[in-house]
């Protein structure tokens, strides 16, 4: 069920996650599904609800810093610099674990992913856990395994069923998921680009940021596994196909009232009504890195729903603030 977050709302959400339930949470990028970070049956449940492998590790979400210690043995300097500068926020670190602590939500990893999020809510959910004894919320994207993240309450639902006692936060600001900062080899590693540029990173922390393809000698020990980091994923039950515009426009104008079942999202509306054909849902693609993230997912997923058998996706600019985005529709792609 879908509750306005009220502080009524958020007061049960908090007693749920204390009694071992599941919840959906909104954050500033996409919703999670959120279990107490340190009951690994509670945490047991994500796995089975998303249908997601058990050994993908969690991301953990805690209220601030004041709780990194409590999950994390020991970081970095840059890694403090890191979070200083953009928590709370859309960026994970995976740290080295404190022993014994979130096993299950580390998938059996040594390392532990930590966000401090700053949707108003998340914020209000994690600080109403504290004084319940639950020091922090493992919360992956609340999908099922590989498909698109939501970033709405009814995305949630849609997902994973009416029982489940959903937060509504109202529509995600980010709209893709944190940029994950591996902090346990020495040298920072992006596992994940997200809204956050490599230039704002590494200017935070005064550190070329590494790639997780990056050479093994320059990082000293292999790559984790990370879901988000899998070829395919986020990917709508459409086939998504990335195109420049041009194309998009040549091969439209070339099927004429013959497209059929086919979602488009590109900048300039392709063609006429009429040399469009009525098989044809044109969905606007922004043209700033920022709302584009901000619209991918409800795009896909509105497409999706109305049976389109395939998207056609305007290849974004080669810039860096795109980066997120073109990973995501690589993803989707693939
Ligand atoms: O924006 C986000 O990060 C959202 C919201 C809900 O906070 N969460 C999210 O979680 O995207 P999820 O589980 O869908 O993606 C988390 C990614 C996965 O690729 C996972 O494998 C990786 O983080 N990850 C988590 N802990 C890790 C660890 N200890 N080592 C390496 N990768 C880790
Ligand atoms: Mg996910």
């Amino acid at each position: 069920m879908i509750l306005s977050a009220s502080h009524a709302a958020i007061a049960q959400a908090a007693q749920a996650l204390r009694d071992g339930h599941l919840v959906g949470l909104p954050t500033e990028t996409v919703y999670g599904l959120a279990a107490n970070a340190t009951d690994d049956a509670a945490v047991a449940k994500i796995f089975v609800a998303k249908g997601r492998p058990a050994d993908h590790p969690l991301i953990v979400h805690v209220a601030s810093v004041d709780q990194v210690p409590l999950f994390a043995l020991e970081m970095p300097e840059f890694a403090n610099r890191l979070m200083r500068a953009f928590w709370p926020g859309p960026l994970t670190l995976i740290l080295p674990r404190q022993r014994g602590v979130a096993t299950a939500s580390a998938g059996g990893q040594d390392s532990i992913g930590l966000r401090c999020p700053s949707h108003p809510v998340a914020q209000a959910l994690l600080r109403a856990c504290l004084p319940l004894g639950v020091l922090g919320v493992s919360a992956p994207s609340a999908n099922r395994f590989g498909r698109v993240s939501p970033t709405c309450a009814e995305h949630v639902q849609s997902e994973l069923g009416p029982d489940l006692l959903i937060l509504d936060g109202g529509d995600c600001a980010v709209g893709i998921e944190s940029t994950i900062i591996d902090c346990t080899r020495g040298e920072p590693v992006l596992l994940r680009p997200g809204q956050l540029t490599r230039a704002q990173i590494e200017a935070a922390c005064g550190r070329a940021v590494l790639d997780k393809d990056a050479p093994q000698e320059v990082m000293g020990q292999a790559a984790p596994r990370a879901s988000g980091t899998l070829e395919s994923h986020y990917a709508p039950r459409a086939k998504v196909r990335l195109m420049a515009a041009q194309d998009i426009t040549a091969k439209l104008q070339a099927l004429g009232p013959h497209a059929n079942n086919l979602g488009v999202w590109c900048t300039e509306r392709p063609a006429s009504e009429q040399g469009m054909g009525a098989g044809v849902l044109w969905r606007r693609q922004a043209t700033t890195a920022e709302q584009a993230a901000h619209d991918l997912f409800g795009v896909l997923r509105d497409l999706d729903a109305r049976g389109v058998s395939q998207i056609w996706v305007q290849q974004p600019p080669d810039t860096p603030e795109w980066e997120g985005v073109r990973d995501r529709l690589q993803r989707a792609a693939a």
